[in-house]
């Protein structure tokens, strides 16, 4: 089993990711963080909480609340895709203030902040004699990730690898050039990029084709059944599958309203955790990525040196190539998974 920590910002795809941290096969999740991104950092730490109790999780994995701002540059939210809570729209999740839902997040004494919970999660596992490292995935701004690998050095060796959604090769979603989550902070982002850890970003140009259709959507609600394409929408045969319809379907609407995307939302953030369960599935290829910070029009885009201009050795005496890019996904096998995902959650 694979023991991975997640840091995230919910925000509906990232809701989708913790769907599959708890309940894909192979892996171990450790804990959460959350961070400030597509909604506050309160928000996010809130969202967390409500999806653990809404997916089952096991009550020891808990949340930990990180960054509330990016390093250097202003806080920037995203109501326009994931409505002023991050949640917009989602039908049957318990409120944050909701007992059960408390219970989510670590009480013990004073809860360790996100990088302290990172660092004691690595320690507890590298340390307990089995040579097992963890997983460090992303799924929202790298604030709390670079806090972390610049306070916590000594166990970077201690991470098996770390896994990100973001960035874009040659596009980005939330300016002309840069995609959210670096955008939102860029300088974190790049720190993260420069540590030698092996890393694998999954950009926008693969996660964008991770579409729920329409098709999709009906295996979703009505499980077992066959699709004929134009029916209506048949009524969600569970609780769970409701809510994560009515998730979906929000998220939909903002993505075609703000891109114009008319078949379906993109599940950005679940790929990471497929990633981890299911690697077979992503075609990747090794490349030298940065993150320019300064550039007029293009500050937070993903600098990916496909041409190899940049590859020369560099400080860690490794060729300049610092970062795995997937590049294609199985798309089918992707939604198999989700919908496996959903299945198991059903029968907790
Ligand atoms: C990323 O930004 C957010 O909208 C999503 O949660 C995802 O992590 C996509 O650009
Ligand atoms: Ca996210």
């Amino acid at each position: 089993q694979r023991r991975i920590w997640l840091d995230c910002d919910p925000g509906h795809d990232d809701a989708t990711a913790i769907l599959l941290a708890v309940h894909v096969p192979g892996v171990k999740l450790l804990g959460i963080s959350t961070v400030h991104g597509n909604a506050s950092a309160e928000n996010t730490n809130n969202n967390a909480a409500r999806c653990l109790y809404a997916f089952a999780a096991p009550e020891d994995i808990k949340i930990h609340p990180g960054a509330t701002k990016p390093l250097i540059r202003p806080t920037r939210h995203d109501p326009e895709i994931h409505g002023i809570d991050g949640l917009g729209g989602v039908e049957g999740l318990p409120p944050g203030t909701y007992g059960d839902v408390q219970e989510r997040l670590d009480h013990t004494g004073r809860p360790p902040k996100a990088i302290d919970a990172i660092a004691r999660a690595i320690e507890d596992t590298w340390k307990d004699g089995s040579g097992d490292k963890v997983t460090v995935i992303s799924s929202g701004p790298m604030t709390n990730i670079a806090l972390f690998v610049s306070v916590y050095p000594e166990l970077l060796d201690g991470i098996e690898e770390f896994v990100f959604m973001g960035g874009g090769v040659g596009i980005g979603n939330r300016s002309s050039s840069a995609e959210f989550n670096i955008l939102c902070d860029p300088e974190a982002a790049q720190i993260v990029l420069d540590v030698p850890v092996k890393k694998i970003m999954i950009p926008l140009n693969v996660t964008h084709t991770a579409i729920v259709t329409q098709e999709t959507l009906h295996r979703l609600l009505s499980p077992g059944t066959s699709y004929s394409p134009g029916s209506a929408p048949a009524k969600a045969s569970t609780k769970l599958r409701h809510m994560l319809w009515t998730l979906i379907w929000y998220f939909a609407e903002s993505y075609k309203s703000t891109f114009g995307f008319m078949h379906g939302p993109p599940l950005h953030d679940a790929l990471t955790i497929a990633y981890v369960s299911s690697p077979e599935m992503f075609k990747c290829k090794r490349y030298r990525v940065d993150v320019e910070l300064s550039g007029t029009h293009t500050a937070g885009e993903t600098v990916v040196d496909i041409w190899s201009y940049r590859d020369c050795n560099d400080s860690w005496g490794r060729d300049g190539k610092n970062c795995i890019v997937v590049e294609s996904l199985d798309v089918a096998s992707f939604f198999q998974l989700f919908l496996e995902c959903v299945s198991r959650c059903d029968a907790v």
